[in-house]
């Protein structure tokens, strides 16, 4: 059997490798891997941490680079990849441009396609922008679909979607048995001060925001807010690793560069990342990835959002939506930061989504499935 897996971007790169190598290992699987390059420097920072071998890279990032351009270049070029490959099964991740338009492609070529991270939903296609969409888009093209939770299969079932469907829990879990030890050295020169905040007693808060939908007010609101946090509690630390899109990096740059309890650092690798998640104390975010994560560690997040497709760890108590308003994220930090009963209540390690062996659940159903038919 021929699986060819396709992806493009940091996440879906996390998310993806650790099922690659289930894939890479298993006889009667040839595996292939595709990067479309929707991202650089954020993807091969990934795909290093994981050595993930490469067999097409369509190398499409340019700067400034639209919805319509990362659609239209992955499309026209997944034509040859696919054409020359003929994999029996075409594997995607989530809800990216690269997801959907790789999804499509393979609709196009009569491929089956199985979705890894199905039925994630706000139900507001604006809201993330384009994530919904291309999530639902992609869900509707899938033969395959293999949902986290299950409350990801209801979501599908309730879109008419009940044939094929597998709950296998987040691959995000799996990928920690690559990335997380206890004795772990920091790569990152910044990071390499941790140990030496933490016997300082600082209290590290990791800040991620990155959404189309923030940039502009929303993500300047943030900043503001960030700035009032720093300047009202003087044992906080800030850890800001900044999304190179030069939409995101100029306004935060200009507004917090000259913070002294503000380390704003460029994207760190994913091993770097996730032992410094297990290691702060408060998590802002308006990432969905880092939702899933933190919680397994028993770091409260505060998502920078108006809503969330990821439900289950608002419900457990380990996750809560703020918004985007300065006032609000800086009222709802500030309890945190005061109120130790609300803290320790957010801060059970939970983990809704699996226990790292999304990975395997998902290739043993792969190799089970004697006729994907589409
Ligand atoms: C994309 C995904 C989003 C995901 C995010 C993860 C879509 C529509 N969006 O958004 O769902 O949450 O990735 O980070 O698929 N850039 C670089 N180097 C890199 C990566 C990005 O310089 O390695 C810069 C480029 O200027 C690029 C810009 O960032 O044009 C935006 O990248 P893009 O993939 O279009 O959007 P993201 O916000 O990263
Ligand atoms: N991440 C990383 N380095 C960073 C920031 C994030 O490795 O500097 C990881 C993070 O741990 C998570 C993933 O990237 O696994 C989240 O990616 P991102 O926020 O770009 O996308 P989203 O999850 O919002 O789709």
């Amino acid at each position: 059997m021929r699986v060819l897996s396709v992806f493009g971007t940091r996440p879906e790169a996390i998310k993806m490798c650790p099922l690659v190598k289930q894939l890479e290992s298993t006889q009667g699987v040839e595996s292939y891997v595709c990067l479309t390059g929707q991202h650089r420097e954020m993807l091969q920072q990934v795909i290093d941490v994981f050595k993930t071998r490469i067999d097409y890279h369509l190398d499409i990032m340019r700067p400034k680079q639209t919805l319509t351009t990362i659609t239209c270049d992955v499309l026209e070029k997944l034509q040859g990849v696919y054409s020359e490959l003929m994999p029996d099964l075409v594997l995607v991740h989530g809800d990216t441009s690269t997801s959907f338009a790789a999804a499509l492609a393979a609709f196009y070529h009569q491929i089956p396609v199985g979705h890894v991270e199905a039925g994630l939903r706000t139900y507001d296609p604006y809201s993330p922008f384009p994530e919904e969409m291309n999530r639902t888009l992609t869900g509707h093209i899938a033969t395959l679909h293999f949902c986290p939770t299950e409350r990801n299969k209801q979501n599908l079932a309730r879109e008419g979607i009940v044939k094929n469907v597998f709950v296998t829990g987040n691959t995000v879990i799996d990928a920690f048995a690559t990335t997380v030890r206890p004795d772990y050295q920091f790569k990152n020169l910044v990071l390499r001060q941790v140990p030496l905040w933490k016997k300082e007693n600082k209290r590290i808060v990791l800040v991620t925001a990155h959404r189309r939908e923030n940039i502009g007010k929303p993500l300047e609101n943030i900043c503001e807010a960030i700035r009032e946090l720093h300047n009202s509690f003087s044992d906080l630390l800030f850890v800001y690793p900044v999304h190179p899109n030069p939409m995101v990096r100029e306004p935060v740059y200009q507004m917090l560069h000259n913070l002294p309890r503000v380390m704003l650092i460029d994207p760190v690798d994913v091993e770097d990342m996730h032992n410094l998640m297990s290691q702060c104390y408060l998590v802002l975010t308006d990432s969905g990835g880092l939702q899933e994560e933190a919680p397994a560690f028993g770091v409260p997040v505060l998502v920078l959002r108006t809503e969330t497709e990821r439900p289950e760890a608002v419900d457990a108590g380990t996750v809560k939506v703020v918004g985007v308003d300065k006032s609000a994220i800086i009222k709802e930090t500030s309890v945190l930061l005061t109120n130790q009963n609300q803290y320790t209540q957010m801060s059970r390690a939970i983990n809704p989504y699996g226990d790292g062996t999304a990975s395997r659940k998902i290739l043993r159903i792969i190799t089970n499935e004697s006729t994907i038919s589409i």
